[in-house]
């Protein structure tokens, strides 16, 4: 069982409804001057308490599956979500055993259900919360669009670059010059594919390196090679190799994928043609 992002945020916002009112009933309870209904009051308190608890324990245990599923060092936002879990652990049981067995303690129960609930809050805002502000922004993925220029860094998009992207590939497979959008769809394929290893933060940056430094150069004069190949290949990448009619038909199609604006979909047979005589000239 691993519940989805969206379950989660609507279990979690709800244990922090009923967390609030078994924090309001509490404050009304010990604090105000004309103290209100005890019985009713008292009661509210009981039931929000213990869903609030029963919640607690079925997304700690829910979520120590997804921990699992981490198999690098957690972000940081999550390492803290879990600590401040671990924590609610150890205060919500202090808050249960002392009224129960150590009555003499209960003036101190105020300042524990507040700390309670601001752990609680804490833990559930740094998670759900991000959640719900990708979803308004809908960029469940990459988040390049939204970084704002200044943030990205061509520098640290590279040491990125090498660290998540050399984990499964050898690097010289991955570098070969493509356009931007080409770019785009690989690198939100990836963060997808790797999760939760590449977050789409660091992925927005590795795009930035990779725009900034592997896209081509669009060529308006030259011979055909250096007009719709060269922009992105080596000479000798394309002469070394030899394909039949469907075969070059297969690349150049796909070529024009990587980059539309130097392979326009109108010249592919064109391009085939000379790639067939160039070869039969080389033969
Ligand atoms: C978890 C392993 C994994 C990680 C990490 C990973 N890749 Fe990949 N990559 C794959 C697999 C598997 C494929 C082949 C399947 C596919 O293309 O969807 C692939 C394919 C590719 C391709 C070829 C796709 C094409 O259409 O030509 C490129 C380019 C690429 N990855 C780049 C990257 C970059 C850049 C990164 C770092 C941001 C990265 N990969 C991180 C597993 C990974
Ligand atoms: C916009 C960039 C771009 C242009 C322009 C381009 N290529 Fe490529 N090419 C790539 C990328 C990216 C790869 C690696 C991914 C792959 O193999 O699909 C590649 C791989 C190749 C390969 C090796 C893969 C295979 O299937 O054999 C050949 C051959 C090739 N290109 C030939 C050409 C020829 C010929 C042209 C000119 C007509 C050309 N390319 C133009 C980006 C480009």
């Amino acid at each position: 069982m691993s519940l989805s992002p969206l379950w989660s945020t609507i279990i979690s916002i709800t244990f922090l409804i009923l967390g609030g009112i078994a924090l309001y009933t509490m404050l009304s309870v010990q604090g105000r001057r004309q103290p209100p209904d005890y019985q009713r009051y008292a009661a509210w308190h009981r039931v929000a308490g213990w869903v609030f608890v029963i919640l607690f324990v079925f997304m700690f245990i829910s979520m120590l599956q997804r921990v699992e599923d981490y198999w690098e060092e957690s972000p940081s936002r999550i390492a803290l979500h879990v600590s401040f879990a671990v924590a609610l652990v150890f205060l919500l049981g202090l808050k249960v055993l002392i009224p129960r067995f150590f009555p003499k303690l209960l003036k101190n129960v105020f300042v524990l259900g507040v700390s309670v609930y601001l752990l609680a809050f804490t833990m559930v805002w740094i998670t759900a919360g991000y959640y719900l502000v990708n979803q308004y922004h809908e960029t469940p993925y990459i988040s390049h669009a939204e970084l704002p220029e200044h943030m990205l860094d061509a520098q640290l998009g590279k040491q990125l670059f090498i660290d998540r992207c050399s984990t499964c590939h050898l690097l010289q497979d991955i570098m070969q010059v493509r356009d931007t959008a080409s770019w785009e769809e690989v690198i939100d394929r990836m963060i997808e594919l790797a999760a939760p290893r590449i977050s789409p933060a660091a992925g927005g940056q590795i795009l930035h390196y990779l725009v900034e430094t592997h896209t081509p150069q669009l060529v308006e004069e030259g011979t055909p090679l250096e007009m719709h190949c060269l922009p992105c290949h080596k000479q000798h990448e394309i002469m070394g190799v030899s394909y039949s009619r469907v075969g070059w038909q297969e690349v150049v199609g796909r070529m024009h994928e990587y980059g539309p604006e130097i392979i326009p979909e109108e010249k592919i047979e064109e391009i085939v043609d000379i790639l067939m005589e160039m070869q039969q000239q080389a033969r």
